[in-house]
């Protein structure tokens, strides 16, 4: 297993970290698995070496994460949660009571990164000055290790809300939405993020398009028709074929998970799923060497243009 230093946390982190909401949610969201199969899940990772998970108040896993942890030192596992916003402006007392609820269903007195969850641009202002100060409170009182937000990347396809987050410098961790379809946050998150050390979580690196064949095509299709991509550079009856005709890839989340984690500025690369053997392979994409340069070159290149989709 590969570890970063999570920017100026310093914490020592795997380069994969278990994904607890998406859509799979350990496979809860539809009741694919049952609670202790979801813990066995989180187990089968933790035991490869992923020492980080990311959860939340609103994904209903805090409890199978909590469960799961309960079963190995908490000192050596980095929890990542993060305080429920539904868009609107709660209250300093709701942020405290989220946490104590959170840290309930954890099963333990600290989180390690704790997140306000899709924060949208027009609500920065009212949290960076009114909340952003209670979480540091928190911190004093050692409920929290780290401060992080986390984008709404559906509604803020430019990335605004971290844009504003890297400039205020207040932030130390920031979760960001990127994959080889939608690169953008390349110059608009991850380059100032490594200017000020900041430590960055990935989301959305597969998602549904890159794991679902009929989906790929749709995105393509729409990337083509809104002139994003070049549809010469695309072959639709076998979208990005060429990742494993070409020997590069076992499949398209591999490729898509190794484009995530070599790139520069990304410290964890968040993986969901609900299924044991798509952990055990993405464990085995996280071992593999780089993609070659002529297709990590080849993945910039057609989708340099791309801004209008999320994957998801
Ligand atoms: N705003 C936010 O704060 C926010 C938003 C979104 C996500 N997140 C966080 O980011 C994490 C990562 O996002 P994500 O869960 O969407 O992760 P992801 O790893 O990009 O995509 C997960 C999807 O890919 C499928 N998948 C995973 N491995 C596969 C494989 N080897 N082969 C085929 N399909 C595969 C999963 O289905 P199976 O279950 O069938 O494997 C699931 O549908 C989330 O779990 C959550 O912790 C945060």
């Amino acid at each position: 297993m590969q570890y970063r230093t999570l920017g100026r946390t310093g914490l020592r982190v795997s380069v994969i970290g278990i994904g607890a909401g998406g859509p799979s949610r350990l496979g809860q969201r539809d009741d694919i698995r049952t609670e202790a199969e979801s813990v066995a899940l989180v187990l089968r990772g933790l035991d490869a070496g992923i020492n980080f998970i990311d959860t939340a108040e609103a994904y209903q896993t805090e409890a199978i994460v909590g469960a799961a942890v309960a079963k190995r030192n908490r000192e050596d596992i980095i929890i990542s949660t993060k305080k429920r916003l539904r868009g609107e402006n709660i209250s300093a007392a709701e942020l405290r009571a989220g946490l104590h609820d959170s840290l309930r269903r954890l099963r333990t007195d600290y989180v390690d990164v704790y997140h306000l969850h899709g924060l949208r641009p027009q609500q920065y202002s009212y949290y960076a000055e009114e909340i952003l100060p209670v979480m540091q409170a928190l911190r004093q009182e050692g409920k929290i290790r780290f401060i992080g937000v986390t984008e709404n990347w559906s509604g803020d396809l430019e990335h605004l809300m971290l844009q504003r987050a890297l400039l205020d410098g207040h932030w130390d961790v920031v979760m960001v939405g990127f994959n080889l379809l939608n690169q953008r946050a390349r110059e608009t998150v991850l380059q100032p993020a490594i200017a000020k050390d900041i430590g960055v979580l990935i989301m959305f690196a597969v998602r549904r398009a890159l794991s679902q064949p009929e989906l790929l095509r749709s995105t393509l299709e729409q990337l083509i028709a809104s002139g994003e991509i070049d549809a010469r550079a695309i072959n639709l009856d076998d979208p990005l074929g060429f990742l494993v005709e070409e020997g590069a890839a076992a499949g398209i989340p591999d490729a898509a998970y190794r484009f995530c984690r070599d790139e520069p500025g990304t410290h964890v690369i968040l993986s969901g799923t609900g299924n044991p053997q798509h952990l055990d392979a993405n464990l085995a994409s996280f071992g593999r060497p780089p993609l070659p340069p002529q297709i990590s070159a080849r993945l910039r290149q057609i989708f340099r243009q791309a801004h209008s989709v999320t994957g998801g």
